[in-house]
């Protein structure tokens, strides 16, 4: 495995490891149930300044990263973002440019991503019920996430994905409705399942429900045909209701692994290098990048750190627990 001017960097396992997810900050506006404690989640003061961030990821183009995704807590609440967009989005080998966010914010900014070089966002959104969204993130307004919806169609930050958690007792009613509305727009949804992470370790037990009983859900909308959009990077699995604009996407984290197409890394507010969602492993990028290595000595760690990249994780299996990080701090 040579990658000094490799541009593909392949782990032990012949993954092509070109996506790299920054949780830019563990900050967030709301407090979703899943996700976070009511009163939130203890912050790090430790999170990397933007240029560090960007040198990180100058890095890991070196290496052969092309596609990059800012995620949170709520990526858009830090100051400065729109900045240091504009500066990835000036790196030429990056080709896909995206963003993970709760929308809140997404109205009002929407343009202005668009314009620093954004290419696309994915959008969480639980429920389609004002006083549902309330008790789902603690007082949100989904007026405002709507809002942010429409935006991002009239700036084109295109394909837009929504992501809903899917939740027995909270929203699972709600399927058939967001199914619906891929017939009316050119939306993704992704139904996912709910997963043990943070705040969710032992709450999600009585709550997660699998792929195969979500799809059972949709039976009355018909056959679904198997589809592909063009920007997609992730873990979906996608399908169309026939002669539909939108599509519907199905998120399988625990019931099936999607590990043998893994392509990604993560990297934590804390500048920490993740091989895996799941994986308690992290090699440290804050402490050379302080000490001053360069980017091609950073490149060397990264590309060493690849070999360690597990060849699936064990998040179905009993006594799984990580309580080492929230998903906050990780960046989903
Ligand atoms: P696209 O490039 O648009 O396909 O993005 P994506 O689906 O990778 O990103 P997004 O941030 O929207 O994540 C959607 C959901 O997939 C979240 O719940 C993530 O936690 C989950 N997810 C993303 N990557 C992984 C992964 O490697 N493993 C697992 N188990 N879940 C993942
Ligand atoms: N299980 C599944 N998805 C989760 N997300 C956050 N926490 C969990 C969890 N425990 C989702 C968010 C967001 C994405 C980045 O991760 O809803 O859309
Ligand atoms: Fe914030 Fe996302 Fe967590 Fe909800 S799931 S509290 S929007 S980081």
């Amino acid at each position: 495995m040579n990658y000094n001017g490799v541009k593909t960097m392949q782990d032990l396992f012949q993954r092509e490891i070109n996506y790299l997810r920054i949780s830019i900050t563990d900050r967030c506006n709301l407090r979703c149930i899943y996700c976070m404690p009511q009163e939130g989640v203890p912050l790090t003061n430790s999170i990397l300044r933007f240029e560090e961030f960007e040198k990180i990821v100058r890095s890991a183009v070196g290496i052969g990263i092309r596609k990059v995704r800012l995620t949170g807590g709520e990526p858009l609440v830090r100051k400065g973002v729109i900045e240091f967009i504009s500066r990835l989005a000036a790196i030429p080998e990056i080709d896909d440019l995206a963003l993970t966010t709760n929308g809140i914010l997404l109205a009002d900014k929407a343009k202005a991503l668009k314009e620093a070089g954004l290419t696309r966002v994915n959008l969480s959104l639980d429920t389609l019920r004002g006083d549902r969204f309330a008790e789902i993130t603690r007082g949100g307004k989904l007026a405002e996430v709507l809002l942010g919806i429409k935006e991002a169609f009239v700036v084109g930050l295109e394909p837009v994905k929504v992501n809903m958690v899917v939740m027995k007792g909270f929203n699972d009613d709600e399927v058939l409705d967001f199914a619906g509305m891929t017939r009316e727009f050119p939306i993704h949804i992704r139904f996912i399942e709910l997963m043990p992470i943070g705040e969710s370790d032992n709450w999600c037990k009585d709550r997660h429900i699998p792929v195969k009983e979500i799809k059972k859900m949709l039976d009355p909308l018909g056959k679904l045909e198997r589809a592909k959009i063009g920007a997609g990077n992730g873990p979906a699995r996608y399908f169309r209701l026939p002669g539909a604009p939108g599509t519907i996407g199905f998120i399988s984290a625990i019931s099936s692994h999607f590990c043998d197409s893994c392509n990604r890394l993560r990297l934590t507010s804390e500048g920490q290098l993740r091989l895996c969602l799941h994986s308690k492993t992290e090699v440290d990028l804050k402490t050379p990048l302080r000490q001053g290595a360069s980017e091609e000595e950073l490149a060397h760690i990264i590309a060493e750190a690849i070999k360690d990249k597990p060849r699936k994780h064990t998040m179905a299996d009993e006594g799984w627990a990580d309580n080492q990080r929230m998903m906050s701090q990780i960046g989903g």
